[in-house]
């Protein structure tokens, strides 16, 4: 699949009639927008709310059923314990400044970037040696700052200094100040924290998955990107716990193996298959390509469309505090290529904080598939000798030595070298049947928000039908929020079309009535709102019991029984209008 490689152009202003489309038909709604609304939150109208139920059951068949993967739900408040092992705490910060005339905070390396480059300067906010793609340094970002004289973009006022700032939103559980808590920055924590339990629960066997789909909060600094960038967001996450001798041999890697996907990374650029990608060591190993691919499947299936995806390897500086290789599934929007998910290697860093925290063991005994015998060098005793030298001391050095496995050199109790005439090595032989794993995390995690805005851009179409221009949603059957739209011709035949529309909605299909108004308006309103197919009962219904189901994306015509037409709509919402024989 050749990549777009640029934003659709073909309509103008496309970015503003999505939004202008997803506000008026109930997609999309400013939060609070009564009291002048909050940049960063939004709601979900009707038909927004049912589409994103639609997008998560469409990854939860994918990521949780088709994986046996275990759902779980667990709070959006977390303790600071919770972040203080997984480093939110420390690390997840961007850099602000506060202008000191108008009080207005900006993200410092954006003020700085959009500066340099509406004059035209190459901006560069890394410190120096760090090669390709940046986290940018607050010195660094100061001193441009300094050098540039860079004002108050807004009212033209001194800045302040460049800091830090913890994107986390700070609670307290409990009335007064008993306890700190953290409106959770990604659902993962709450997976981590039930490691123990979890692997319990799935008795104590590695490989599993674990996946919830949740609110998350992140207290963006100045939030420009519309519905791009939000403070509150629903992520998609699945944590799968891998023994790490195995990331190379994903069970199921040969479903996907010839998997074709569009690849920008620091080796190689163009499309190629998840198994070569593998084999060339592009993708570092079958874990992640194996997500990878079922990244895309849940991307177009929803109807992202496939050649204005990629997916984009970070490079060192830019992955996240956790991660050892990190790719982003990229949509390309009228806001440019957006991230709308990362599978990510995980490593073992995030159960190591916990057990380090929490003071719980987090490996896993994993078996052999059968005992080993293996060789091993001991130190045994010699009380003879060391009760008179040591005394009362004499137990307490001799558990000393018999703790010793594999000694190398002198052996030294207490700052003092043991006599070697104190004990004796001996090699023995001992049968093990196992070892204790620290699991690694592969992580496949998707922004539910920014998938929908693309959704909506990539199937936003204008095009005209009988010398009018309509404005159709091309949204994909699997996601609809109205699968089907019941009309009586004319208000007559109410009673009949009603009929109908309980049928179906009894039959368990999403349907929408609508009697009000010419029937080539009722078909552009549902065409604005992406329902696949029509059905119009007409007088000819009356006579035979049929009626025409219309097909919203060529407006081409059937007539269908009433009696099968619920079978009809089910068979042309799978295999679309076209494939239905009948
Ligand atoms: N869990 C990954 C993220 O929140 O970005």
């Amino acid at each position: 699949m050749q990549l777009d490689n640029h934003q659709d152009t073909s309509i103008d202003g496309l970015k503003e009639r999505v939004l202008e489309l997803a506000k008026r038909r109930g997609f999309l709604w400013p939060s609070y927008e009564i009291y002048g609304g909050v940049a960063g939150l939004w709601d979900y109208g009707p038909f927004g709310a049912m589409l994103k139920h639609r997008v998560e059951s469409a990854w939860r068949d994918i990521f949780v059923v088709g994986e046996s993967a275990l759902p779980i739900e667990t709070p959006t408040i977390g303790v600071e314990e919770l972040f203080l092992a997984s480093g939110h705490l420390s690390n997840f910060v961007d850099l602000i400044v506060e202008c000191v005339n108008c009080h207005t905070a900006l993200r410092a390396d954006h003020v700085v970037t959009e500066y340099l480059k509406s004059r035209g300067i190459a901006a560069d906010l890394c410190d120096p040696g760090i090669a390709g793609a940046c986290v940018p340094s607050s010195e660094k970002t100061q001193q441009l700052i300094d050098s540039h004289g860079i004002t108050c973009p807004d009212c033209g006022g001194p800045l302040g200094k460049v800091h830090d700032f913890n994107l986390m939103f700070t609670t307290h559980i409990g009335p007064g100040t008993q306890r700190k808590g953290y409106l959770r920055p990604e659902t993962a924590q709450g997976i981590f924290a039930d490691f123990p339990r979890l692997l319990r629960f799935h008795r104590d066997r590695l490989p599993f998955g674990v996946a919830q789909i949740g609110k998350s909060y992140r207290n963006e600094i100045s939030p420009r990107q519309g519905v791009i960038r939000l403070r509150e967001f629903t992520q998609a996450e699945a944590e799968v716990f891998v023994d790490p001798r195995e990331k190379n041999h994903h069970p199921r890697f040969d479903e996907v193996a010839n998997v074709e996907i569009n690849i920008l990374s620091k080796d190689f650029v163009g499309t190629a298959s998840v198994k070569s990608a593998c084999e060339r060591n592009i993708i570092a190993h079958e874990y992640l390509a194996y997500f990878i691919a079922r990244c895309q499947e849940f991307f177009i299936r929803v109807g992202v469309r496939e050649s204005r995806l990629r997916f984009r390897q970070h490079l060192p500086d830019e992955m996240a505090h956790y991660a050892v290789d990190c790719w982003d599934a990229e949509g390309l929007t009228q806001h440019g290529w957006i991230e709308l998910a990362g599978i990510a290697d995980r490593t073992d860093y995030d159960l190591r904080q916990h057990e380090r925290q929490s003071g719980l063991q987090m490996a896993v005994f994993v078996p052999y598939e059968a005992p080993k015998e293996v060789e091993r060098i001991v130190v045994r005793p010699n009380m003879g000798y060391l009760g008179p030298k040591y005394k009362g001391k004499a137990k307490q050095v001799a558990a000393f030595l018999s703790g010793i496995s594999n000694p190398e050199g002198a052996i030294v109790f207490d700052g003092q070298v043991v006599d070697p005439e104190g004990y004796a090595i001996e090699t023995v032989r001992e049968s093990i049947s196992g070892d204790f794993v620290t699991p690694h995390v592969i992580e496949p995690s998707f922004g539910i928000d920014r998938s929908i805005y693309t959704i909506l851009e990539h199937a936003y179409d204008e095009d005209t039908i009988d010398g009018e221009r309509r404005v159709v949603l091309r949204l994909s059957p699997h996601i609809a929020p109205v699968e089907v739209a019941v009309f009586p011709l004319v208000k007559a035949l109410n009673e009949k079309a009603l009929e109908v529309f309980r049928l179906l909605r009894r039959a368990g299909l999403l349907v929408e009535y609508d009697d009000s108004g010419t029937i080539g308006r009722r078909y552009r309103r549902q065409d604005e709102i992406g329902t696949p197919f029509a059905v119009t009962i007409d007088h000819e219904t009356i006579e035979n019991s049929t009626v025409t189901v219309r097909d919203r994306d060529t407006t081409k015509q059937v007539r269908s029984s009433i009696e099968s037409l619920a079978d009809v709509l089910r068979e042309m919402l799978v295999h679309g209008f076209d494939k239905k024989s009948f």
